[in-house]
């Protein structure tokens, strides 16, 4: 049996939170895990990047973002953002005693470390991520023995964020990049390469294109979301069926910055329409 409260804050919608649009492919995968439940998702499009910043500043905006969900009634916060996840959660935790977070890194790291069967894995992220070695411990965790190399692929946000996901110039950076990393892995390559950052599913394609055969991509919006689904079983959230009307749950927009380049780039990572009126304005 669960307690009263937590029957009372079933139904409260799930909030997630990225530096920008690129969680939407978070939001995406936690959509078809959970399509009953209801969510808020803010992007903080007017600081991206995150990943150029100190870790500091990037816990100390991950508490004003999250300040904004949590005042609408949020029953668990998903941290979309790897760049955030790396460094927010201690004080986050702090912050909200009695709030769930899941955040990307562990439900990635969980996911490299199923695929990787010589423990042999590569991770590309942000400058932060990379200078916080969250990945690293994370994989660490659950395999001792693993041989890691990571590198930031930072100019990867840029040009997924201008749409700029195909085409000879993205292959060439994304060679530029990735060789190095891969040399690093002497005995024929990693066994995968976990896309530690929101924007790189969208370089997916590309990605793949420059790297040795049979290396898996790695992408953390899934397990995620399967982490999410089990955290809100164990503690009695998920929606109660009587209230999810026709079995699909809404989801409203905010953004700290103009919304019309929000629902416009934000398409790309959420794979299906999105109109500038859904989108919120917010101030934080
Ligand atoms: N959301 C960030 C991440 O996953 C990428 C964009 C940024 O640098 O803010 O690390």
């Amino acid at each position: 049996m669960h307690s009263d409260s937590a029957t009372s804050t079933a139904h409260l919608p799930i909030g997630v939170f990225d530096s920008g649009v690129g969680g939407l492919t978070v939001l995406r995968a936690l959509k078809k895990a959970l399509p009953h439940e209801d969510f808020l998702y803010l992007g903080d499009t007017a600081r991206l990047p995150y990943g150029t910043k100190s870790g500091a500043t990037v816990a100390r905006y991950a508490l004003q973002t999250t300040r904004v969900l949590v005042d609408q009634g949020i029953k668990l916060l998903v941290i979309a953002c790897n760049t955030a996840s790396s460094v927010a959660l201690p004080g986050l935790a702090e912050a909200y005693p009695g709030l769930p977070v899941v955040g990307v890194i562990e439900p990635g790291a969980r996911a490299c470390c199923a695929r990787a069967p010589h423990g042999r894995i590569a991770v590309i992220a942000t400058n932060g991520t990379v200078r916080g070695a969250a990945y690293q411990t994370a994989i660490l965790r659950h395999r001792p023995e693993a041989t890691i190399a990571t590198r930031s692929t930072q100019l990867f946000v840029a040009l997924a964020e201008e749409g700029w996901t195909h085409g000879p110039e993205v292959e060439a950076v994304a060679e530029r990049y990735l060789a190095p990393l891969m040399a690093e892995f002497p005995e024929g390559g990693p066994d995968c390469l976990v896309l530690g950052c929101t924007h790189f599913p969208a370089m997916a394609e590309t990605i793949r294109k420059v790297l040795p055969e049979g290396v898996c991509l790695v992408d953390s919006a899934e397990t995620t979301a399967e982490s999410v689904a089990e955290e809100l079983a164990e503690r009695g959230l998920l929606k109660p069926r009587a209230n999810s009307g026709d079995g699909s749950g809404s989801v409203r927009f905010f953004a700290t910055d103009d919304p019309e380049r929000f629902a416009r780039v934000g398409e790309i990572f959420l794979g299906t329409p999105l109109a500038v009126g859904d989108v919120t304005l917010v101030d934080l």
